[in-house]
């Protein structure tokens, strides 16, 4: 695992975006995994502008989501469909028809599970995810992993925390309209890409952070997988890395494999 520290949100999706770009293939289609949330939003920015110069082959390019609510209508303005229409594809300039986001608006729960089993599908049929973009929720969770989730798990219908409902209410108009289930990407699913990138900023996200970068491999904290990826960099601002231990050996590592001498 790589650990990079910069100043500034600003700094992050910069040098996200730049550690994105480059572990994406170019001789052939790529395929990014895209998680929603605050936290990868300049990340995007910074791939439209790469896209732009021509650095980004985005007009084969796939995108892939984590995960999606249950029961928002298609169209709803906090459906994960929706949202990365309007942050990913509209900004990277990711073709709309190219976007495949798990379809949480299944009437019964045999639907929904059989649009999770698609969903994993898809990722096999297109060949796997290239470079998985995370964020991290405060209580640990990556994408709608919450703490317990299996290790292992793959794309499947679950209940969302009260933690991550309160968390994520203030997208919607009252904390009820949350909906109380998503589809996501298990664990395993999210381990199955061939790389892994993690933003994260600001002070709120430091403890869980520091759990995921430095606790024990464990369900307790969904994001500690990142330590069992053979590719995985996260990239952190100031506030958010304030609680790790081993800062001075990231920052070191940061610097290269230069032999002394
Ligand atoms: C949601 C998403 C996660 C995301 C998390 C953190 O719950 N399902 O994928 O990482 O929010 O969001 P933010 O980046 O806004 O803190």
């Amino acid at each position: 695992m790589e650990v990079l520290i910069v100043p500034t949100p600003d700094d992050v999706a910069d040098l996200a975006a730049s550690v994105v770009v480059d572990a994406l293939p170019t001789s052939r289609p790529p395929v990014l995994g895209l998680a929603t949330g605050s936290s990868p939003l300049g990340l995007y920015r910074r791939l439209g502008e790469a896209a732009a110069a021509g650095h980004l082959r985005v007009q084969d390019a796939s995108g892939v989501a984590l995960d999606e609510y249950v029961g928002l209508a298609g169209g709803h303005p906090e459906s994960y469909r929706t949202v990365l229409e309007r942050e990913v594809c509209d900004v990277v300039g990711l073709d709309r028809a190219r976007l495949f986001v798990p379809d949480g608006t299944g009437a019964d729960l045999e639907a929904l599970i059989a649009a999770a089993r698609r969903h994993e599908e898809r990722i096999v049929a297109l060949g796997g995810v290239d470079v998985q973009i995370l964020g991290i929720g405060a209580n640990g969770h990556l994408g709608f992993n919450e703490p317990g989730s299996a290790l292992s798990s793959r794309t499947r219908v679950k209940r969302l925390s009260d933690r991550t409902r309160a968390d994520n209410a203030r997208f919607f108009a009252s904390p009820e309209d949350v909906p109380t289930h998503c589809i996501t990407q298990g664990l395993g699913t999210i381990l199955s890409a061939r790389s892994l990138v993690l933003v994260a900023t600001g002070a709120a996200k430091a403890t869980a952070v520091a759990a995921a970068l430095e606790g024990p491999l464990t369900a307790s904290c969904p994001a500690s997988v990142l330590q069992w990826h053979a590719d995985a960099v996260v990239v952190l601002d100031e506030d958010a890395a304030a609680m790790l231990a081993n800062r001075a050996y990231y920052d070191a590592s940061a610097a290269g494999l230069r032999l002394p001498g």
